[in-house]
Parts: structure tokens; sequence; C-alpha cells
């Protein structure tokens, strides 16, 4: 019996171009050259062959067989090639994408207003000094006319580090140390941490002042009132309204606390400013004799006057918060809002 191999070879190539995948190939594989195979039936056929055609059919089905495997062979390496592509392009990374935005910081609510009070006497010739934050009882208390037993200590909650050692509980120590290294005239704003042991709604234990001190020949109450509504509309608004009531801090005489026109009502009455219309918002004064001793200034020759405030009590008014600790509580949700 003939075997048209050519034809059986074409028939098996073109069954194969079909085969898209490893299994459809095995299956394929299977019908040629598996144990029950076409090619693998035509070899157990060779003892019905008659004796003298055997050798010759022996040796074509053999070279079916071998032909067979090696074109199998052939295609399973170019399947594997598409395989390998088709993985390649499903997993592609687009490389035109862009990419991933990394979350970015920004600058802290109190940083921001801090910024903006510096920027304010900056423009109006003002420098900035600076402290340390673990301080003398010297330099918080009695260069600034507070002795020892002073009723004034016990405004302020102090954490003492030492005997004669305390965390600042004002920024207005850094005058006494810009006047011990500088002669008139001075003009300078401290900004910075001060401390105290008190904690609510409207108390943290750390919170931020701004000092200020101007001191020349000269200086008298009308120019603090003016500097200070200047500020105060500034950093408010322009048509804000600003009052000096009458006050007292050892360090300045006359003292004043300066009230502006409530930011939430304009000064109609609210729950804010407890009907009254006004807002607390800093203390300040003409600067002591008492003062100017401990630094050795002339008080005979020069005046000034001093302020201090708040940051964070600005900041609340300023962005309508009312607890003062969600600023250190370090809550994105609430820091992502500035
Ligand atoms: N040091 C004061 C305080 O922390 C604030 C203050 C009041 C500062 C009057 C001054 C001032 O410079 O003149 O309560």
């Amino acid at each position: 019996m003939e075997l048209n191999l050519d034809k059986i070879i074409d028939i098996v190539k073109n069954e194969l171009e079909g085969v898209k995948s490893i299994p459809a190939y095995n299956q394929l594989k299977a019908k040629y050259l598996g144990k029950k195979g076409l090619i693998t039936e035509q070899l157990k056929r060779i003892s019905d062959i008659p004796i003298e055609e055997r050798s010759r059919f022996g040796k074509m089905v053999n070279k079916l067989k071998n032909d067979t495997e090696s074109i199998f062979e052939l295609y399973f390496n170019k399947l594997k090639t598409i395989e390998k592509e088709e993985k390649v392009l499903k997993n592609r990374v687009d490389i035109t994408l862009p990419g991933r935005e990394f979350p970015k910081g920004h600058l802290h609510p109190i940083t921001l207003i801090q910024n903006e009070i510096k920027e304010i006497f900056k423009n109006l010739g003002f420098d900035i000094a600076e402290g340390p934050e673990v301080e003398t009882d010297y330099y918080n208390f009695q260069a600034l006319n507070i002795p020892p037993n002073h009723p004034a200590r016990e405004m302020q909650d102090t954490f003492y580090v030492g005997d004669e050692v305390v965390l600042r509980t004002h920024t207005s120590p850094v005058q006494i140390r810009v006047m011990q290294n500088i002669k008139p005239p001075v003009k300078i704003i401290a900004p910075g941490k001060v401390y105290r042991c008190d904690m609510d709604m409207t108390h943290t234990p750390m919170f931020h002042q701004v000092e200020g001190l101007l001191v020349d020949e000269g200086i008298n109450f009308a120019h603090l009132k003016g500097i200070l509504k200047y500020f105060l509309q500034s950093i408010f608004y322009k048509d804000i309204g600003v009052r000096f009531r009458p006050s007292y801090f050892p360090f300045t005489e006359p003292s004043a606390e300066v009230d502006i026109e409530c930011i939430f009502c304009k000064g109609e009455g609210c729950r804010v400013c407890s009907g009254t219309g006004w807002l607390e918002i800093l203390g300040c004064g003409m600067v002591h004799p008492e003062v100017y001793k401990s630094v050795d200034y002339d008080y005979e020759k020069y005046t000034g006057f001093a302020f201090g405030m708040g940051v964070e009590r600005i900041a609340m008014l300023k962005f309508g918060i009312n607890d003062l600790r969600l600023f250190f509580g370090n809550d994105l949700r609430f820091l992502e809002q500035f």
C-alpha cells in the first residue's frame, strides 16, 4: 500500500496553522504521533505488510514520523514565541501616560499667618529678632519688671526647667536681649514659640506669639496706635474697627489691650464676641522706665512702645476655627484645607 507522504505532511502543516495554544497543539500532536495516533498506527500495521514490501514501507513510515516530529517541534517554538509576544503586549506599559503625583505637603496654617504678620512689619521697616525658648528667670520676668513674688507671675502658668530656668512664657524677653545688644533706634518684631502649663479649647501648652518693639527719640502713644491700627487693618480687612482699652502689664506704662470689631458679626454682638461686638487681639504699651534701666538705656532720652500678640488667636479668627487644639493634632483632613 502506497502512502502519499507529501500529502500527509501538507495536511499536518495545514492543521497546525490553525493551532493557537499549547493545549490545542498537544491535541493535534496526539492525533498523529500519540500512542493511538494515525502515524503510530501505520507503524503497528507493519506486520500486516507482505514481507517483500516491509522494508520499504517501514522506511517510509519512519521518515514520515521523523518529518512530522520536526514539523511539530518547529511549530512548538513558533507557538512559544507567539505566546511570549502576547504576554508582553498584554502587560505593556504605556510610557506616554502621566506619572502618579506624589502627595505634596505645604506650610502649616500657623506658619502661613506668622509669615503674613512678618511681611506686614517688614514692609514697615521692622527687623526680625529671635531669642531662646529655654530662658532664664531673669529675662523672662525680672528684667521685664516682674520681680520674684510679683502677682503677674501667677498669670503665666510657668514650666520650670530648673531653679532659675524656665520655658519662656512669652516672647517679651527677646525685647531685653535685643536692647542689650543694640542702641536705639530699635525696630524689631520677634516671632516664636512660647509655653504655658494650660490645656483646653483655647489653650495649648505651646503656642506662638509675635512681639514688637520700637524705641527711639520722640516715640509716643500715637505712633503705637498708628502702627497697630495699620497692622490690624492689613491682616484682617481695611476698615475694621480698632479700639484701645486701658490695661496693665508690668513692662509697659501706660498699657493697653487692643480689640478689633468682631469679624463674625461686624460689631453687632454674637456668640464669638459674647455679645460685646469686640474681640481682644493683643497687648501693648509704652516701654516702662524700669525696663530701660535693666538694659542701660537713657530713659530720659528714649521712649518707645512694645506689643505682643498670639498667632493662633489671629489664625482662629481669620480661618473661623473654634478649637485651638486642631492646630497641633496633625490631622491631615484639617491641615489640607489651607
Ligand atoms: N507678654 C504679654 C503676654 O504674653 C503680651 C504683651 C503685652 C507683650 C504688652 C508686650 C506688651 O510687649 O507691651 O501676655
